[in-house]
């Protein structure tokens, strides 16, 4: 008996050996490892309309690819954007602050050293820049100087040129959509042959479109180039001021005003019939750099006007028109107002107010936005409806309701007429508010941008052990465990064989 047990345990711990190797080998890392920790990374929009912050979240060994960075969680700022504080001190940093409270709780505290704080403004504030550029720089003093009493690791408080905000709305569609670069199932980085996705951003005060494109961009304002994972985009981007959701309502207004002559009443063909609305001249239409144009010479700020619906979509398309200009361009082709634009290109994603109409024109009238002619067989039936059947299909306030009849021909113009969508086109759109659980807009792509965490260079192997040795390692530790049962089977049988013969 005792020879027998000799033999069979150094074959056993070989067995055992092989077997704890293999599992080594196959089992995922992370299920044997705490998790890993996270980093985290704050961006504060602050657009024309309000302030919005969004959180982001990575693991703290991984920066680089895309999918990696997702949306931790948002905030909203109450009362209007910081650009509505001109004049008033302290007003804009206060805003901020119900925000930030939020991010200090949101964010573990051993990582509010580590984390990055951004400010980024839009249109709101290009504008104030325009009308008082002292103001808006002390606006953004005082932003600033509110930033850094928080514990972050503060970085910039900046105003974002209008073609920067484009860019960075691409970079984040095209991040979210993994088109830059795919996580390979043999553990590598790979640049996807997928064609990238243009954006298309609709704020308060200003609107944005950026696409990739190889044709010569006549005006040097529209380029950027963007070297990403080691590939170069050449981006055609432009920001339209004045054509936000707000400071075109502003517009058509002034311009309805202007035309009928300033009275007591006046006439909307965009507001549902009969729908009635009392407006101040100062502070409602003529006080933004966007309305100077239509200032009547003289007029009283303080006058209240009575605006009265009376839904007629032809009246109002034709209207919503006159915003736009389609003469003067001084290039090979134009989009509207003289401003170059190549040939569209590839599939678009629509976010912001853009997102928001669509899902009125859908909850009104459940019709798709599939061609040019459902669009305006859509906008057609909204602009004949009374305030009241709007909010029984919608249940939304009639704040925002008596709009949808002139934003959705907006929409309708600016795309079709203003950008040439066509019939084969506007399908490629897809209308979206969300994707990959984060926020669509240019936050996430400033935030990958200045922090390099979507770096040039091409990204290398990023897993503990390559593909090659993992399967050599993998290889070498199931022919010991063969060898070792072979080995015992054969230590038994000739333990048999002898017992037999006994
Ligand atoms: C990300 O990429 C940049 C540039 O290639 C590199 O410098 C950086 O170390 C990388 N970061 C990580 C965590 O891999
Ligand atoms: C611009 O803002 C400053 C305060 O920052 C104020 O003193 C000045 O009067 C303003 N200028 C105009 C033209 O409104
Ligand atoms: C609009 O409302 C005001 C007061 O709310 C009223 O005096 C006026 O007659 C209304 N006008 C129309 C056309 O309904």
């Amino acid at each position: 008996m005792a020879p027998r047990y000799c033999q069979t345990i150094p074959v056993v711990v070989l067995l055992i050996l092989a077997i704890v190797g293999i599992l080594l080998v196959v089992l995922p890392a992370r299920e044997m490892e705490t998790p890993p920790e996270n980093m985290y990374g704050i961006v504060l929009d602050a657009g024309s309309s309000h302030t919005s912050m969004y959180i982001y979240r990575w693991p703290a060994d991984k920066q680089n690819g895309t999918g990696i960075v997702t949306q931790h969680s948002e905030c909203h700022a109450k009362d209007g954007g910081i650009s509505s504080y001109a004049g008033v001190r302290g007003g804009a940093a206060e805003s901020l602050e119900g925000c930030l409270e939020q991010a200090v709780k949101d964010i573990p505290k051993s990582r509010h050293h580590q984390t990055p704080l951004y400010l980024g403004a839009t249109a709101g504030m290009r504008l104030l820049n325009i009308v008082n550029a002292t103001e808006s720089q002390r606006v953004l003093k005082e932003v600033k100087h509110k930033l850094q009493s928080y514990p972050f690791k503060f970085k910039e408080a900046a105003i974002l040129s209008g073609p920067a905000e484009g860019a960075y709305g691409w970079v984040t569609v095209n991040y979210l959509l993994e088109n830059f670069v795919k996580y390979g199932f043999v553990g590598r980085w790979l640049n996807p042959v997928k064609e990238t996705i243009g954006a298309l951003d609709l704020g308060g005060a200003s609107t944005q479109i950026a696409f990739e494109t190889s044709e010569k961009v006549e005006n040097k304002d529209n380029v950027m180039e963007l070297k990403l994972y080691g590939q170069t985009y050449t981006l055609y981007t432009q920001s339209f001021l004045c054509f936000g959701q707000d400071q075109f309502l502003r517009k058509l207004l002034a311009h309805l005003i202007t035309t009928e002559g300033v009275k007591p009443q006046v006439s909307h063909p965009c507001y549902p019939l009969q729908f009635n609305v009392s407006i101040k001249l100062g502070e409602d239409v003529f006080d933004s750099p966007c309305t100077q144009s239509y200032r009547p010479p003289q007029f009283n700020r303080q006058m209240s006007v009575s605006v009265v619906g009376t839904g007629d979509y032809q009246n109002c398309l034709d209207n919503v028109k006159k915003m736009f200009s389609f003469e003067n361009c001084s290039y090979s082709k134009c989009s509207f107002d003289g401003v170059f634009q190549p040939n569209l290109r590839g599939n678009f994603m629509a976010f912001s107010a853009f997102f928001y109409t669509y899902r009125y024109i859908n909850s009104l009238t459940n019709i798709p936005i599939t061609s040019p002619s459902r669009l305006k067989e859509a906008i057609q039936l909204i602009c004949n409806m009374t305030i009241s059947e709007m909010s029984e299909k919608s249940m939304e306030k009639e704040k925002y309701l008596k709009n949808v009849c002139a934003m959705s021909n907006f929409i309708q113009v600016l795309l079709l007429q203003g950008y040439g969508f066509d019939k084969s086109s506007l399908p490629s759109i897809s209308f979206q508010k969300k994707a990959g659980g984060a926020s669509v807009g240019w936050a996430l792509g400033y935030m990958l941008r200045l922090s390099s965490m979507v770096p040039a260079e091409r990204l290398g192997l990023t897993k503990a052990l390559p593909a090659g040795p993992w399967v050599g390692i993998l290889f070498l530790f199931i022919t010991l465990l063969l060898i070792a049962l072979g080995y015992l089977l054969m230590i038994f049988r000739s333990t048999r064989i002898k017992e037999g013969m006994v």
